[in-house]
């Protein structure tokens, strides 16, 4: 049955309901069935012909369990269509078809399936029957299976994944059904899917009051009298709040009741303290329970002001931000929940505590782990409106699809306490030109009608000051700065008052003067570095260079062009009125040729197919860059030492635009005997003492004039190079680097050691090469040869080296930096899994990991 949608507010209550009959409401049998439906897909690489078609013999198509990402099972290729975008990785088409079964009871229900996520250009059959398509990478959608579904036979869910026109993407998108599959049984009476909407608008240590929209679907044919009890549980599982109303539905259509609860001496949440409530909705009928939803939220408060800048919770927060991808370095696109939790992990261990999911909606489950951890989210609808970036990319559905796509991102999304700002766009050509502020206005209006609890922003790259600037700030709440620096911020101030300002991108080295004005500065509500961690795609952006001084110089020169921003401004606009963003650059003349060139230098492409700028490398190992910015926003009496790469004779290396100048921290420099060594020191304390072997090298304040940090020359000696931080008289922090020797074994280290036999957890081991007293020799670059035994499977082997292209997936990977990482994806056979590593001349090593038996999974079969 067709249902129209009828949001209307029926009722408005604050009933505080009897607590027993809820409990055993939530005890009853389930009303609704979530079955997880990432099992046994049969997988062809090509394009098939009637391979939509029940009958079609699938027999000899390979098996595959979701998360899949077909790219990331080959290598970078240099002639690969997709280009440096995609680094490299192939694209093509591919069928997936799962065949089930369904119970006879399921014949009066209503059956969707839920798309996490399928980049891209999905096609959905039923049974032989289109269901529907879905072009958009990175957003959730439904179908709904009901009136095409096989009571009696089997069921054939047939899906095209079309990447075939290429290049698509400015950033590895993956290939595949790369997100979780779902399929929800419900009675015909039910919870509209993302149906329920909670908003905490007063919160305070006392009291809160917490609203529930609560949207219920009748798709049966009949009048649906029905009760919407909302229930909220605090942590513990204990009731911290409930009530109940009455709805009528007519058929076939969709109502709204908005409900409001108080809740006495709510936890809030904040990233110190992410406590997370859940809301069950429970739908009745003549008594009987018909659907019963949990809905996860936080209870907290968020506002925002130039006076003021973002409040969570009536207080001031700045955000220590960096931009993420979709990717899972050497997992690919492939979101496992595991690797989605781990990577906020690594991202709140080093010291952010906010994240921008640049540039399009993350998975749910990193969503998920944000709320769990407490990492403050920018959730971020597109790179690209209707013009185009790269030239067979989304900008060409946009117009067709940008209202479904962006009310897919809020409706998912909305309930996330750690979601605290919408963005509707990066760097947008149409935001150069007059006729891009209605679009705004449009997206704006949109977003609004979903959701008014969260600040608006957009990045701009570029002047500030365009005429077309001036009609679409107005339309945010939070204007985002792409690497405009302290001129613009203040002087933008002076000029507006009103406005609030987020850095939405920032180059690293530019992570001092981005601290210093979100500090000192109201309206600077915090920066988001480019990048927090490295991804697959945007080939070298962050890589260094040996050059000869000559060439070093008019790199520098033409970075320091007065002109760039401006440049940056003809750029787009020649964008925004249709012409290809490589014909702008290299047939531009002038500022852009010089821009070309900039960028040839600042992307330089194969045999890069990652990005190099992120603080956490593709492996998940932190860079030395990392632990800077950690202290610079995180403060306390904190040393770090690192030690600045040697350049051979006659070369100097070149670090402009994203890089930082690469360093290492070791003190193990073979051949530089007596050479003089630049020691990079970050520290929290007020001044810092360097020591060789015992013997006190130099002191150097490090307080804020010195942003933190000193250099020192140091001759290179063998031995210790131990560097104290003082505050006052007293040694607060020590880091010490010492000279090892070369590398005799392997080290393996899993970051759990007990995993769910659930063929979906994850371990990941960290390999070192370490000397004969077990201490990590950075320069090792061995190639390593995995073994797995046990049920378990090597998913992927990497080392966080953007350049190095071997495949991802197989049995060896050279060390990088002395180190790699194995994942290891488990089967749903409990037992121990052991990994070992072994390569020629060093001893060899194991991890063993306990794969416990995992409860049952409710799943399509
Ligand atoms: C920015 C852009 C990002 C990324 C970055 C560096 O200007 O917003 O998406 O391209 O440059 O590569």
């Amino acid at each position: 049955m067709q249902r129209s949608l009828l949001p209307i507010i029926a009722a408005f209550t604050a009933i505080i309901f009897a607590p027993t009959a809820i409990i055993r409401a939530m005890d009853s049998q389930p009303s609704r069935q979530i079955l997880a439906a990432d099992a046994n897909w049969k997988f062809f690489l090509g394009d098939p012909t009637d391979a939509k078609a029940p009958s079609y013999d699938d027999t000899s198509w390979r098996t595959v369990n979701l998360p899949h990402d077909w790219s990331i099972e080959s290598q970078p290729d240099k002639k690969s269509p997709a280009g440096m975008g995609n680094g490299y990785y192939p694209a093509g088409t591919g069928w997936y078809r799962k065949t089930f079964s369904i119970p006879s009871d399921w014949r009066d229900k209503r059956v969707n399936v839920e798309f996490d996520g399928i980049n891209k250009n999905a096609t959905v059959y039923l049974n032989g029957h289109l269901l529907g398509t879905h072009p958009y990478g990175y957003t959730g959608f439904t179908f709904d299976l009901t009136p095409e579904l096989n009571s009696t036979g089997p069921n054939v869910l047939a899906v095209r994944v079309d990447n075939s026109v290429q290049p698509s993407c400015r950033f590895y998108c993956g290939d595949g059904i790369y997100r979780h599959v779902r399929v929800i049984v419900t009675n015909p009476v039910h919870v509209a899917h993302w149906g329920v909407f909670i908003t905490t608008p007063e919160a305070s240590e006392a009291l809160a009051r917490v609203r529930v929209q609560t949207h219920v679907a009748n798709d049966s044919a009949s009048q649906g009298e029905v009760t919407v009890e909302t229930t909220l549980l605090d942590q513990a599982g204990n009731q911290a709040g409930a009530t109940e109303s009455k709805l009528t539905i007519a058929p076939g259509y969709e109502m709204e009741v908005a409900q409001e609860i108080a809740v006495t001496n709510p936890v809030l949440w904040s990233p110190d303290s992410p406590v997370m409530y859940r809301a069950v909705s429970t739908i009745r009928k003549d008594g009987e329970v018909i659907d019963q939803v949990e809905t996860p939220f936080g209870i907290r408060t968020l506002a925002w002001s130039a006076d003021k800048g973002l409040l969570l919770n009536g207080k001031v927060i700045k955000l220590t931000g960096g931009s993420v991808h979709h990717d899972n370095g050497p997992l690919g696109a492939m979101a496992f929940d595991r690797a989605e939790e781990r990577k906020v992990e690594l991202l709140k261990a080093a010291g952010f505590n906010a994240v921008r999911t640049s540039h399009n909606p993350p998975s749910p489950a990193f969503l998920d782990a944000c709320d769990r951890q407490g990492l403050l989210v920018m959730d971020e609808a597109f790179d690209m409106w209707a013009v185009s970036k790269s030239k067979y990319d989304y900008g060409r559905n946009f117009e067709e699809w940008w209202q479904r796509d962006l009310s897919s991102m809020v409706l998912r999304d909305r309930n996330h306490p750690s979601v605290v700002l919408w963005s509707i766009g990066n760097e947008i050509p149409e935001s150069f030109v007059n006729w891009g502020t209605p679009i705004a206005q449009m997206l704006a209006g949109q977003l609004r009608m979903l959701d008014t609890s969260r600040p608006l922003t957009q990045a701009f790259p570029g002047s500030m000051t365009l005429p077309a600037r001036q009609t679409i700030f107005p339309v945010l709440d939070v204007v985002g700065y792409n690497y405009n620096l302290a001129d613009s911020y203040v002087g933008d101030h002076e000029k507006d008052p009103s406005r609030l300002m987020v850095s939405t991108e920032y180059e690293s080295a530019d992570a001092y003067e981005i601290w210093r004005l979100t500090r000192d500065n109201p309206f600077v509500v915090g920066g988001f570095v480019w990048l927090a961690m490295d991804h697959i795609g945007g080939t070298g952006n962050g890589a260094w260079f040996y050059v000869t001084p000559e060439e070093a110089k008019k790199a520098k020169q033409i970075l320091s062009d007065s002109e760039k921003w401006h440049t940056v401004d003809n750029l787009f606009t020649a964008m925004a009125n249709g012409t290809n963003i490589m014909t702008a650059l290299t047939k531009g003349g002038g500022t852009m040729a010089d821009m070309a060139a900039f960028m040839a230098q600042t992307l330089p492409g194969y045999p890069w197919h990652a990005s190099n700028s992120g603080d956490i490398d593709l492996a998940g190992f932190r860079k030395p860059q990392s632990y800077y910015r950690d202290i610079l926003w995180n403060g306390g009496d904190r040393v770090y030492a690192t030690v600045r790469l040697p350049a051979p004779e006659g070369k100097e290396i070149l670090a402009i635009g994203f890089a930082v100048y690469p360093t290492l921290p070791t003190w193990s420099w073979p051949g530089q005997d007596g050479k003089d060594m630049q020691v990079e020191v970050y520290s929290g304390a007020e001044k810092v003492r360097l020591y060789l072997n015992d013997k006190l090298i130099g002191e150097k304040p490090t307080g804020r004039e010195q942003e933190f940090r000193a250099l020192f020359s140091v001759p290179y000696n063998s031995g210790t190079l131990k560097v104290v931080g003082i505050r006052g008289d007293r040694a607060v922090a020590e880091s010490v680097l010492t000279t090892v020797g070369n590398a005799a074994g392997l080290r393996l280290t899993a970051d759990r050691t007990v995993v769910h036999a659930d063929g979906q957890d994850l371990a990941f081991v960290t390999v070192e090469a370490v000397d004969a007293h077990g201490r990590p020799q950075l320069h090792a670059d061995q190639e390593i040869q995995f073994s797995i035994s046990g049920p378990g499977v090597i998913a992927a082997i990497g080392n966080g080296d953007g350049q190095d292209n071997a495949s991802y997936q197989g049995d060896r990977r050279k060390l990088f930096n002395g180190r790699a990482i194995v994942v290891v994806r488990t089967s749903r056979q409990d037992g121990p899994i052991t990994v070992t590593a072994r390569t020629p001349g060093l001893s060899d090593g194991s991890a063993t990991i306990q794969a416990q038996a995992a409860a049952p999974i409710a799943e399509l079969r």
